[in-house]
């Protein structure tokens, strides 16, 4: 068997989409993941390292170390989203009390310290809220240098927010974080809800994956199925947006996207359109491009894509 090409740190704040995204890593013989750091954003961080252990279990996966992070942003107030993923952050599962433990060290020194160990070898999957990697950047000045490349969900560049009219959840969360992540010279691509509103998971993708009927499968049935709630109650929208895994998906099959190089900054201005994302498409302000984004996705393909991986998963009993 070929080694893995990518070796992935997932920053992450798990939540539903989160979960789907740790555990297509997981099933994925492209991808070593050497660690999940988290963040609070869909849940606080204590509760997301309790659901990063719980989702890790579930796929037979204790040797992934998990790491806790920020409590909070860096300037702005907690802001967590138990209305989208449930009041601990996985809509209806309940998933058994976890067996293996998060480590001692803070996830911010461990980001540190495995990349500047792995110099241009890993690749960051940022799936939550930027603080973490905000903090990682400013501790360490020869952190960006040694990063491999960002691949991060977040942002909304043509598309209206998820969380203000304007403004994506991850970023508007913790819009500072975002703004020195951007500014870091780290080679970043940009997965927004441009194209990840786009990726939708239906009630028979979710059935296709019940007919094997295995921990896993039960498990996103539970999940999604607070998710499409969610969707239906405050989007209007059948099925649910499965963004995150998106991320994780381009990091191995690129061509699921169209990308564009660009110049993207983020506002922190304070008013209406705090944490807005804005690309700078026709060059007015001269500065070459910080970024590659997705503007389009092969949403039929990366779905399915998406199935044909997680279902091995729930073939396999967790063990
Ligand atoms: C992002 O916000 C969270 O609710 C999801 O997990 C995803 O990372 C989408 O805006
Ligand atoms: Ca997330």
């Amino acid at each position: 068997m070929n080694p893995p090409l990518h070796r992935l740190i997932i920053d992450t704040d798990p939540g539903i989409d989160d979960s789907l995204a740790i555990l297509l890593a997981l099933a994925a013989p492209e991808l070593s993941v050497e660690g999940l750091t988290v963040v609070s954003g869909n849940c606080t961080a204590a509760q997301g390292c309790r659901n990063a252990l719980q989702v890790l279990e579930l796929a037979g996966r204790r040797d992934i170390p998990v790491f806790k992070g920020a409590d909070v942003p860096l300037l702005q107030p907690l802001l967590i989203a138990s209305e989208t993923h449930g009041s601990h952050g996985l809509g209806y599962a309940e998933l058994p009390e976890p067996a293996i433990r998060i480590q001692p060290e803070h996830a911010v020194s461990f980001l540190i310290q495995k990349v500047l160990e792995n110099p241009g070898e890993i690749t960051i999957v940022a799936i939550g809220p930027l603080t973490n990697l905000a903090l990682a950047i400013r501790l360490e000045p020869r952190f960006p240098a040694a990063v491999r490349e960002m691949v991060i969900m977040g942002g909304a560049i043509n598309h209206g927010g998820n969380t203000t009219p304007q403004a994506e959840f991850n970023v508007y969360c913790d819009p500072h974080a975002a703004y020195i992540v951007f500014h870091s010279g780290i080679p970043i691509t940009l997965v927004p809800l441009d194209v990840t509103y786009q990726t939708i998971l239906s009630k028979s993708d979710v059935l296709r994956l019940l007919e094997n009927d295995a921990p896993v499968s039960r498990f996103i049935e539970q999940a999604t199925r607070f998710y499409m709630e969610f969707h239906a109650e405050y989007q209007g929208m059948e099925g649910c947006v499965i963004n995150d895994p998106l991320a994780v998906a381009i990091t191995y099959a690129p061509e699921l996207v169209d990308m564009k190089n660009l110049y993207v900054d983020v506002d922190i201005s304070g008013g209406v359109s705090m944490g807005k994302t804005f690309a700078d498409f026709y060059d007015f302000l001269k500065r070459p491009p910080n970024m590659r984004v997705a503007l389009g996705v092969h949403a039929k393909a990366y779905i399915e894509h998406f199935l044909d991986r997680i279902e091995p998963l729930c073939i396999t009993q967790s063990t």
